[in-house]
């Protein structure tokens, strides 16, 4: 006689020791992101934030100038793969910050669910030189995960940034595995070895407190929608390891900025727009 068992129970072990014995999911940090209405929040005449958002975030007038651009081929092809490499100068520093970001789409408040997605292709919790975070918009949150690498500055002075094929070299030379091999064999370092510049924009940032939370207020330069002129894009962020905090001091943050006046309740796409308007 030949013992029977069931099927289904078959598979029900073979998925439990699946799951016990895959990786567990990253552990994201989380960015809270907010727009402030330009016209509000910004002088007219410099377009720097106005002496009452500063005071409202015991913020000093001395700002962080970066600088910042993204590497595409012209029809866009790392950013449709949900990519974006970018390399970045802030001031007072000797390197260039080079990051590759992976952009997921949380669909609701599914953010363990995207981890999951994300764990499926590559990203676990074993990776220890990718940093995942959850960008938590007014409505959309998004999961991002970066790999960082740092370039010497030699050569650059201030805020400049590499021209083109200078930045083709750093960003295929510093160029990890996961994004070179994402679609096929090398296919990043190809794609960068073609790529342009997306921008530059050069952004300023203000670090404040507000609810015992260090708070940071940025004022991006944007080429407008017509080429022809600025958009200014005003975002305040905070940054927290607990999803719980990020979204109660999500909810304080839209009250306390609506009450000023300062909210715009729509969701920061800053390096979406920079990819359609550069
Ligand atoms: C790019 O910049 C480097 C200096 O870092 C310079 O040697 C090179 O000629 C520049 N290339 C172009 C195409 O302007
Ligand atoms: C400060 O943040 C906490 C959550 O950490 C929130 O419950 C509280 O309402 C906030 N306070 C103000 C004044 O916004």
């Amino acid at each position: 006689m030949v013992p029977s068992t069931p099927p289904p129970l078959l598979a029900l072990l073979a998925l439990t020791v699946l799951s016990v014995s895959a990786a567990p999911n990253m552990t994201p940090d989380y960015e809270v992101k907010l727009l402030m209405d330009p016209s509000a929040a910004l002088n007219p005449s410099d377009h720097k934030l106005t002496p009452t958002v500063l005071s409202a975030f015991g913020m000093p007038t001395t700002v962080t100038k970066m600088n910042v651009q993204f590497h595409d081929t012209s029809s866009k092809e790392i950013y449709s793969a949900g990519w974006s490499p970018r390399i970045r100068k802030s001031e007072g520093q000797d390197t260039f910050e080079l990051t590759y970001k992976k952009r997921y789409p949380i669909l609701g408040d599914d953010i363990d669910g995207t981890l999951t997605t994300a764990n499926a292709q590559g990203f676990d919790s074993g990776d220890s030189n990718y940093d995942a975070q959850v960008e938590w918009g007014y409505s959309q949150k998004t999961l991002s995960i970066s790999r960082k690498k740092t370039v010497s500055d030699s050569g650059y002075s201030g805020v400049e940034l590499p021209n083109t094929s200078d930045a083709r070299k750093m960003l295929v030379d510093e160029t990890p595995d996961k994004f070179d091999g994402w679609v096929g064999d090398s296919w990043g370092t190809t794609k960068l070895a073609s790529a342009r510049i997306f921008g530059p924009v050069l952004a300023r940032r203000s670090v404040g407190t507000w609810n015992k939370t260090q708070v940071y207020v940025e004022v991006w330069p944007i080429k407008d929608a017509e080429g022809t002129g600025v958009e200014y894009i005003v975002e305040a962020s905070f940054k927290t390891d607990s999803r719980t905090e990020a979204g109660e001091k999500h909810d304080a943050l839209i009250a306390f900025l609506t009450g000023k006046g300062w909210f715009v309740a729509e969701d920061s796409l800053k390096a979406g727009l920079i990819m359609d308007r550069y």
